[in-house]
C-alpha cells in the first residue's frame, strides 16, 4: 500500500482544514496517511513513507513560520518526493506574497508538482482546488513510481 505523510503548520486552522481535506480525498484512493502537525510532538520519518505532503501559512512580507523552518531542520535531508500546499491571504501584498511559504518550499525541496495555494479556508468553492490538487499529486506520483 502506497504511504504519504501529510506534515503541516497551522496557526487559526486554514492549513489544518486544507491537510485533512486532502488526507480524505487521498483515502478515497489507496493511499494510506499519517496526519502530522508540525509542533504537536515528535515528527514521523519522511523515509518510513512513499512521499511528503508539506503544507504551511505564511507570516509576515511571505515569511515561512519558524516552526516549519525548525521541520525542516529537523528531518534534516530532502525527500525525495514533496509535494507542498499552502493558504494565505492575497490582502497581504498580492501574487508576489501570496502564500510565499509554500511556493518557497516546494522550490527548496524540488517539487516538480506545482504547490497548491489556498485563499484562507478552504471550505466552500476552493474545496474543489483541495481535492483536484490532491488526486493530481497522487496522479504525478503514480507517473513518476510505474
Ligand atoms: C500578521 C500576518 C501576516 C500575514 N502575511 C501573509 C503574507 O505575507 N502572505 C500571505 O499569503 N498570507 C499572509 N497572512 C495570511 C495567513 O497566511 C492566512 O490567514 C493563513 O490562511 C493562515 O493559516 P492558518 O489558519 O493555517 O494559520 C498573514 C497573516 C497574518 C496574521
Amino acid at each position: 500500500m502506497v504511504s504519504f505523510l501529510i506534515a503541516y503548520a497551522s496557526w487559526s486552522g486554514n492549513t489544518g482544514e486544507v491537510a485533512e481535506l486532502i488526507k480524505e480525498t487521498l483515502e478515497k484512493t489507496d493511499v494510506q496517511v499519517v496526519l502530522h502537525r508540525i509542533g504537536s510532538g515528535p515528527i514521523p520519518d519522511p523515509a518510513d513513507f512513499d512521499s511528503l505532503m508539506v503544507g504551511s501559512f505564511t507570516w509576515e512580507q511571505g515569511a515561512t513560520p519558524d516552526e516549519v523552518k525548525d521541520f525542516v531542520l529537523d528531518v534534516g535531508y530532502k525527500p525525495e518526493s514533496v509535494y507542498v500546499f499552502g493558504t494565505g491571504d492575497t490582502q497581504f501584498g498580492g501574487d508576489a506574497l501570496f502564500c510565499a511559504a509554500a511556493v518557497k518550499l516546494a522550490k527548496f525541496y524540488n517539487s516538480t508538482y506545482p504547490p497548491l495555494r489556498i485563499e484562507q479556508s478552504p471550505r466552500g468553492t476552493q474545496e474543489i482546488e483541495v481535492i483536484e490538487w490532491a488526486e493530481g499529486a497522487y496522479k504525478h506520483w503514480l507517473h513518476l513510481n510505474a
